[in-house]
């Protein structure tokens, strides 16, 4: 099968900023990607390029990302068989160059990558899970429903970005998006009793005017309660404190209080005596390595302890924190590393080293759902994409829904077991 044509162009992402659209045709078939976006994003993340000229969306546009796949991509896949993902994607990283993708930008390559598993799988007429996962993709993975927001992602002063719930308690993937959707709005009703806002962040989940992170545990707890689920037994608690974001000196500098990693340590030692916390991600800060070894040692045993800033979703990294014992699970994001084979190496290497994984979205998003079928290729038995609101983050949650009901019997739901520490 030939690729016919290969186009990029400039779309809105969720925030309203600038981000890569992919169109990429074989012979019957067009398929499309759309690139998501962070924003309290890993120091070593393959680089998202932007054109930087201030007179257009503030320096945010993406034209020469676009350029980069009309232009060089184009030129050396147009008119070819269309290869399979591995080369395909050792073709774009050898056309780029550079260690981090930035000569032609890693939003370019992972749309073009991303493009090319969906023509594929349009081709077989096989679901994108079932083309990148084969027989054994059956696994719907725990949804982490992003309820409330504060970092980077919300203008309130919670200095943790993110609190969610996790329904791994429940039976079926829609059993728990139900749940997420229910104490999603109880949790709208207690912040309005309590004369809080109910406005929300970057990823749907309410950003009220609260400060200490046991603010927002405590909201969530009470939003369960109100619900009828049993918290610890349905639904249980993760976070994402992004604690890169409140590193200072040395220092975790947070609610007017000041820690170093070890009083961090035996802070979240606290919290899992008193909430059903299953899961901690970017708990400490990237470059607080000691700390991160530290609190593996501690916690590990017990909770699950996930790296994103620190990993980057890279192979080699990931591998390096296996033998290390730096966390014991990892955060999957595509566009971290770049393409859709590099993703795929991360599980691999997560797994065969004992590690968890999270399938994750970006903050700024798209209605493209392509993480949703890559959890369940790549069997990750998690996954979170923001609050279950907001048309970006459920059209992640309803392909999941859709999947699994279209593997039917032969679906099965991750549940409390996917975690690390469980
Ligand atoms: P980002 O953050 O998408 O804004 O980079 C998400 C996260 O830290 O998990
Ligand atoms: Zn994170």
């Amino acid at each position: 099968m030939k690729i016919v044509s290969l186009s990029a162009s400039e779309i809105l992402d969720s925030r309203g900023l600038p981000t890569v659209e992919v169109s990429l045709g074989l012979d019957r078939v067009t398929a499309r990607a759309s690139v998501p976006s962070g924003k309290s994003t890993g120091k070593a993340e393959a680089l998202e390029l932007r054109d930087g000229d201030k007179k257009r969306y503030g320096g945010k546009g993406v034209l020469k990302a676009v350029e980069a796949v009309n232009g060089t991509i184009a030129r050396a896949l147009v008119g070819k068989e269309l290869p399979s993902q591995a080369e395909l994607d050792r073709i774009l990283i050898e056309l780029d160059g550079t260690p981090t993708k930035s000569h032609l930008g890693a939003n370019a390559i992972v749309g073009v990558s991303i493009a090319a598993a969906r023509s594929r799988a349009l081709i077989e007429g096989t679901p994108l899970y079932a083309s990148l996962g084969g027989a054994e993709a059956t696994l719907l993975p725990v949804p982490c429903f992003n309820v409330i927001n504060g970092g980077a992602h919300a203008p309130n002063d919670l200095d943790f970005q993110e609190f969610m719930l996790a329904p791994a308690g429940r039976r079926t993937y829609a059993e728990a998006l139900r749940a997420g959707s229910e104490v999603y709005h109880a949790l709208a009703a207690v912040l309005s009793s309590k004369g809080l806002s109910s406005a929300v962040g970057d990823e749907g989940g309410f950003a009220p005017a609260i400060k200490h992170p046991t603010e927002a545990l405590d909201l969530l707890m009470r939003a369960i309660e109100r619900s009828g689920y049993r918290a610890g037994e349905d639904i249980f608690i993760a976070i994402d404190p992004a604690a890169s974001g409140f590193f200072t000196d040395g220092r975790y500098v947070f609610a007017g209080e000041s820690h170093d990693a070890a009083e961090m340590s035996a802070m979240y030692a606290a919290w899992l005596r008193e909430y059903p916390i299953l899961s901690i991600e970017d708990g400490l800060a990237e470059d607080d390595v000691a700390g991160w070894r530290l609190l593996t040692r501690d916690l590990g045993k017990r909770v699950q302890i996930v790296g994103d800033d620190i990993f980057v979703s890279n192979p080699g990294k990931i591998a390096a924190a296996i033998k290390e014992g730096t966390a014991n699970a990892v955060l999957l994001k595509p566009n971290q590393i770049g393409t859709v084979t590099e993703i795929s190496e991360a599980a691999r290497v997560a797994r065969a080293g004992g590690f968890r994984m999270m399938m994750s979205h970006r903050s700024g998003e798209t209605d493209d759902s392509f993480v949703a079928d890559l959890a369940v290729a790549l069997r990750t038995g998690q996954i979170k994409s923001g609050a279950p609101a907001r048309g970006e983050r459920v059209a992640k949650y309803n392909q999941l829904l859709r999947i699994e009901r279209e593997l039917g019997t032969r679906a099965r739901y991750a549940g409390r077991g996917a975690f690390a520490g469980a």
